[in-house]
């Protein structure tokens, strides 16, 4: 009896396993794609404005049919959800168009290893806003993440300002909606894919008329003209691309986030950064110092340390 019971477990935990490894490996696998598309249309049509909020619609849209087709159930909400999902919606909005900001102005490597230093923020966040105290080696963790970022920074080959302060105001800003989602979701019936769903509706209506005021259809017209001369019609395809894949990747992340822990999911999310700085490295050709890697490799490994400590 108690061998079958054991073996039964033993499944489960395999089975679990597998499961998060499958989501894992997807999160990643459409995070890089979404951020070689992403970078293929700044480089061409620089407005990061309406990329970001044309993510947000094209999500939107896709949830919207889904639930009119019934392929997913819609979630049952009431006015105190969308109240609570309100701050989550402000931090989700600043920090997806600071990262596209930055990624307007930089490598897309540079953003992600500046935004490797995000459980910094976390860490720091928590201890000065919130008054959370944390043990001796957690701080310690933070020496390398911060110094191996500084490092990359300074010796970044096309530093440029903005790249830096978008992708610092990113982190920032995720640490706060990463808070803010945790009290959302808990003891919530509306479940990881529905949650970002509602959270992508909501951003789209607060970024759109700041868009509209930043860049605005004169600019996107002209733009968008060149970009067809240059690259041709099929940009509009890399368009749909970052759009589509940028709903994706999320909507994998939110649903894994329902399944695992915060620290799990942390970790998770730096090992995706490393699948994006590689990939993007190979795909852009970008010009790389070996002290500029080193200063990556510092700040991912304190990152690493970080994670050991928490646990
Ligand atoms: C965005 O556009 O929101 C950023 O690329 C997000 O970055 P992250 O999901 O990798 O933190």
């Amino acid at each position: 009896q108690i061998n079958i019971e054991l073996d039964e477990h033993t499944r489960e935990v395999a089975a679990q396993k597998l499961k998060i490894g499958v989501y894992f490996a997807t999160w990643w696998a459409l995070n890089v794609i979404f951020n070689i598309y992403n970078k293929k249309v700044l480089n061409a049509f620089p407005f990061p404005w309406l990329t970001s909020t044309l993510s947000l619609a094209t999500g939107s849209l896709m949830m919207l049919v889904s639930w009119a087709t019934k392929i997913a159930k819609a979630p049952e909400t009431d006015l105190n959800f969308w109240k609570a999902l309100f701050p989550v919606a402000v931090a989700h909005t600043i920090g997806h168009v600071a990262a596209t900001v930055s990624m307007s102005k930089v490598a897309v490597s540079f953003t992600h290893i500046i935004k490797s230093g995000e459980p910094a923020f976390s860490v720091l966040v928590s201890r000065f806003l919130l008054g959370e105290a944390f043990p001796v080696p957690v701080y310690l963790s933070l020496v390398p993440i911060i110094g191996g970022c500084a490092l990359a920074a300074v010796t970044e080959l096309n530093f440029n300002l903005t790249g830096f302060m978008g992708a610092m105001i990113s982190n920032l800003a995720f640490v706060f909606r990463n808070i803010f989602s945790k009290r959302g979701m808990k003891g919530k019936s509306v479940g990881g894919m529905n949650y970002y769903a509602c959270l992508s509706m909501m951003s789209l209506l607060i970024l759109t008329p700041f868009a509209i005021a930043v860049e605005g259809p004169q600019m996107w017209a002209v733009g968008w003209d060149k970009a067809i001369a240059q690259i041709g019609p099929n940009f509009i395809w890399w368009v749909v691309a970052q759009s589509v894949f940028y709903h994706l990747y999320n909507q994998v992340s939110y649903m894994s986030l329902n399944e695992i822990s915060p620290l799990t999911f942390s970790i998770g999310n730096t090992m995706k950064r490393i699948s994006v700085i590689v990939a993007s490295i190979i795909v852009f050709q970008t010009p790389l110092q070996p002290i500029n890697a080193l200063g990556a490799a510092i700040a991912i490994f304190g990152t690493f340390l970080y994670s050991q400590t928490k646990k």
